[in-house]
């Protein structure tokens, strides 16, 4: 396929945000996003900085896996100050907006596993990465790094075909990364100005999450749980029932569905 162009003036030309992608720093190669958008931060970028690269060759995950990156797909990182109150709703808005995104632009009808997979028909097109550095009791940044699968045949990558999938695939053709881009910068800003209202950004995220009146397995840190994934709390964390009537708060962890 041929890949869109993702060139600063490009993604930035008639984007309808106020500061959300209005400054593009543009690597067609790169580490990881994440760590040239914390050198960003730390030299004051303005709010709404988006890194964007069109490969990372060290692209990271959560719990310390690795991310792949081939051209064709969105690896982002956008650089947020946000007050420390909203830092337990960064993970809502961010997979509710590329819930939207998607939506929007596909018109397909993807689900979030706790606490931010987006999954398409049971598998992964999106991962979300939030680092935010808090000194004194004041975030100094925030970083929300996504990795979105729009062109990606996941029979080419072995390693991620059982549980991963892309738009394209979903599709059966190839899709403008462009469109999807500039949609996802302004539903990311549209959520953010959201959250002076936080409760509505938490309803709707707990009416997105797949994971809720399943059984699952969660494994966080060295702790493996087994029960129903019965409800969230306003911060984010799970509630799980275990068999024995138990039950378990999960601040953090990677969930697996039990048949
Ligand atoms: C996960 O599912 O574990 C999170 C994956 C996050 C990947 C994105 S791609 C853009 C940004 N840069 C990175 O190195 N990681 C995030």
């Amino acid at each position: 396929m041929e890949v869109d162009d993702l060139s600063p003036e490009v993604v930035t030309w008639g984007l309808a945000t106020q500061f959300v992608g209005q400054r593009i720093v543009y690597h067609p190669v790169l580490t990881s996003t994440m760590d040239v958008a914390r050198q960003e931060a730390r030299q004051g970028a303005a709010e709404g900085t988006v890194v964007l690269a069109d490969r990372q060759t060290a692209g990271r995950g959560r719990m310390e896996r690795v991310w792949l990156t081939p051209g064709g797909n969105i690896a982002l990182s956008l650089i947020l100050y946000p007050p420390l109150s909203y830092l337990p709703y960064l993970i809502m808005l961010a997979s509710l907006a590329v819930v939207h995104g998607i939506e929007t632009t596909t018109g397909l009808k993807p689900q979030i596993k706790w606490p931010n997979d987006v999954l398409i028909n049971g598998k992964k097109v999106c991962g979300i990465l939030i680092e935010s550095d808090v000194q004194g009791g004041s975030v100094s940044y925030s970083i929300i790094g996504i990795g979105l699968n729009v062109n990606l045949d996941p029979a080419d990558f072995p390693e991620i075909s059982p549980i991963a999938t892309s738009l394209s695939h979903e599709l059966g053709e190839d899709i403008s990364r462009l469109k999807v881009l500039r949609c996802l910068l302004t539903e990311l800003e549209g959520l953010y100005l959201r959250l002076s209202d936080a409760g509505s950004v938490f309803r709707e995220w707990h009416d997105n999450l797949e994971t809720l009146g399943r059984e699952i397995e969660v494994q966080s840190g060295d702790t493996f749980y087994r029960g129903l994934a019965e409800s969230v709390e306003v911060d984010g964390s799970l509630l799980l029932r275990g068999a024995d009537g138990s039950l378990s708060r999960i601040v953090a962890g990677d969930v697996t569905l039990r048949r």
